[in-house]
């Protein structure tokens, strides 16, 4: 039985497989409607989410499987004091497999280790965000046709925002890959990432200024000041509107430079770059449902039987 807590538990190999499964489903949606017919899939969310926990009951929906969970952490047993152990062992009676997402760093691998179906991280405080990471690699590769050889500017809020710490060790594992960090001093990217490139060898460097780096980007990563994870709402208020991505940095950039952004969005990209062709982050919602159904079947262990392993185009 395999979990999902860091991107890193699929080989790049794997990954293939997985996005070529995730490709076929959105070409060939009808073949895949009953595979996962009287599986159940618990959404167990601690922590606030929009878009991960409906993405993936949508997921589970498209594959002809049914969900159950809860969104909020006073409306589970953990309000009464149950642990997460305790919590996933009866989960493990109710359900195939279960989504978790946890304020507390390592919390859905506590889960994992003591449950008998599989689990996957869906969050955990500030550290890992793997599956919004398969749907950033799937939208990349989708729409550049590759997962190497690109410049990718990470921006905003580098110290806390989990979905870029999982994204920069996926991308670590493909070739000719140059990040530029651009965060305010007091949100850089933690030093264990900085020491782990170095270690690599991977090629990246540190600005403030977006407008200088623009011309350069292929990928640009915009992200949200972590509110939550603030000590001080003084902090905060001063960070948030640090970056705000507009119509006249987009003037600065390639034209088929690309902008992703995890969702949700606060003001960090202005709504006038919407309609901008290279703003592909509701796109990348949708590449979302898709790469979740592939990880859905690929942990459940469902072969799909005319999905072959031809089809797989390695990145
Ligand atoms: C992200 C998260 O929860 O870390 N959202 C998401 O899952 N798409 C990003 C964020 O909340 O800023």
């Amino acid at each position: 039985m395999r979990h999902l807590m860091s991107p890193l538990d699929f080989s790049t190999e794997e990954l293939d497989r997985l996005f070529a499964l995730a490709e076929d489903i959105e070409h060939n949606p009808a073949k895949y409607a009953h595979v996962c017919d009287g599986k159940k899939l618990a959404t167990c969310f601690y922590e606030p989410s929009t878009r991960t926990r409906l993405s993936f009951e949508a997921a589970m929906l498209n594959l002809g499987g049914r969900v159950l969970g809860f969104s909020d952490a006073n409306s589970s047993s953990a309000a009464k004091g149950e642990s997460v152990s305790d919590t996933i062992r009866v989960i493990s009676c109710f359900a195939d497999i279960c989504a978790m997402r946890h304020p507390k760093e390592g919390a859905p691998m506590v889960a994992a280790s003591r449950s008998s179906i599989p689990v996957i991280n869906a969050g955990d405080g500030g550290h890992q965000h793997p599956t919004q990471t398969l749907t950033d690699l799937l939208t990349i590769r989708a729409i550049k046709g590759r997962l190497n050889s690109f410049t990718i500017g990470l921006c905003g809020d580098l110290k806390f925002g989990r979905t870029v710490h999982s994204l920069i060790n996926a991308l670590v594992r493909y070739d000719n890959i140059n990040f530029i960090f651009i965060s305010p001093e007091e949100l850089t990217i933690p030093d264990y990432i900085i020491e782990m490139l170095r270690e690599k060898n991977v090629s990246f460097r540190e600005v403030r200024k977006l407008e200088d780096v623009m011309p350069s980007l292929d990928i640009l990563y915009m992200t949200r000041v972590q509110k939550e994870r603030f000590f001080n709402e003084e902090d905060y208020v001063r960070l948030k509107d640090y970056y705000i991505l507009d119509k006249e940095k987009m003037e600065l950039a390639k034209p088929d430079m690309i902008v992703l952004h995890p969702l949700p969005r606060v003001n960090e990209i202005s709504v006038e770059v919407d309609d901008d062709p290279r703003a592909v982050y509701f796109r990348q919602v949708q590449y979302g449902v898709y790469v979740r159904m592939a990880l859905l079947l690929t942990l459940l262990e469902i072969e799909v039987s005319d999905f072959e392993q031809e089809d797989i185009k390695t990145c």
